[in-house]
């Protein structure tokens, strides 16, 4: 199958998203826009695009701030929006659960309540135009101390939207425990809110294993230096712990692989860690959804069967009703058997 035929017969199939930056769905004009309007360095484009190419996670993350450092108005954020919607359907995703990381707008001045209702207005746009439900998971991050969590997790606790369905951890690992969090983590339990947790990303084991005994986290993002803890890779399988794996992520990003083939998704996958492909910060690492699961197809050398059931996992892991799930899953096993009947 070549990729064309592959990736337009494999967009017809129902699919989640459950790793993916809402920052890092702007498109490149937008960054130029957004960029050059505060800072003159930037209004050539050239400088611009030397943005994207990183030599580490904390590099990285400087990138996605530096941009972020730029936005100003309500207005921004809808230019964000505009490009969320076409993304998901290039990508047949019909849900996505959406990081939003609060602190460098907030610290900007920018009212957490004012985002989020562009956020939640967008969220109801779409659900009333396409079968696309997104959720948002406040990231209320690593990198700017512990305070700063706990007044995003404060402000996602008031908004009371049944749309903000948890909070998450991101930001430069290496510079901020996970175990740090634990009270902030705590509350969003007793608020019943949802628990992830990037952890494994850029640091070794431990910060998977702090994820999960002090955060509680459901779900770990990336995970990947699991591979090299047997114990812990045991017990990622019995208390199915789902990773969400970003394998070109992982690429840029240089904490434990420089190539995809290197990767170790296929590794945790036969040793039956359930594993769920996403794409982590599509515009800044220059890859798509579709893009992924052709890399695994190609590259990674999972068969199309491999491949249906990592797209079941990634409805099996995401916080959808249990009953839309089993809708779903079921909706896949249809049309599977219509466009890949010939492929295994
Ligand atoms: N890791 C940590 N923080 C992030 C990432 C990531 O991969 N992407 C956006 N924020
Ligand atoms: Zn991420």
């Amino acid at each position: 199958m070549n990729k064309t035929t592959f990736k337009y017969l494999l967009s017809k199939i129902p699919k989640t998203e459950i790793h993916l930056h809402s920052e890092a769905l702007i498109s490149r004009e937008t960054v130029f826009n957004i960029l050059s309007r505060k800072y003159p360095k930037y209004q050539d484009f050239n400088e611009v695009e030397k943005l994207f190419d990183y030599k580490s996670l904390s590099e990285f993350i400087e990138v996605f701030l530096l941009i972020q450092s730029a936005f100003e108005k309500d207005s921004d954020f809808e230019q964000l929006f505009k490009n969320i919607l076409p993304y998901l359907k290039r990508n047949g995703i019909v849900h996505a659960e959406l990081f939003f990381s609060p602190s460098n707008f907030t610290r900007n001045g920018i009212e957490f309540e004012n985002m989020i209702k562009v956020f939640l207005k967008e969220i109801e746009l779409i659900k009333n135009k396409e079968n696309i439900d997104i959720k948002i998971i406040i990231d209320v991050s690593r990198t700017f101390g512990i305070e700063n969590a706990m007044r995003n997790l404060d402000a996602a606790i008031k908004c009371k939207s049944s749309d903000i369905i948890g909070i998450g951890l991101g930001g430069d690992e290496k510079k901020g425990p996970a175990k740090d969090y634990e009270s902030v983590f705590k509350k969003a339990k007793e608020h019943g809110l949802h628990r992830v947790v990037h952890a494994g990303e850029d640091v070794d084991s431990y910060s998977i294993w702090d994820a999960i005994k002090y955060l509680e986290a459901e779900r770990i993002g990336h995970g990947i230096s699991a591979i090299n803890d047997k114990e812990l890779m045991v017990y990622l399988k019995e208390k199915k712990i789902p990773l969400e794996i970003c394998p070109t992520s992982n690429v840029f990003t240089k904490g434990y692989i420089k190539e995809i083939e290197e990767h170790p998704i296929k590794k945790f996958y036969q040793k039956n860690v359930i594993v769920t492909l996403n794409t982590d910060d599509p515009v800044f690492f220059n890859v798509e959804l579709l893009d992924e699961y052709w890399n695994l197809y190609t590259k990674l050398k999972f068969s199309m069967n491999d491949i249906k059931n990592i797209i079941i996992n990634g409805f099996n892991s995401s916080f959808m009703s249990e009953e839309k799930k089993k809708e779903y899953i079921k909706e896949i096993n249809i049309l599977w058997s219509k466009y890949f009947k010939n492929y295994n």
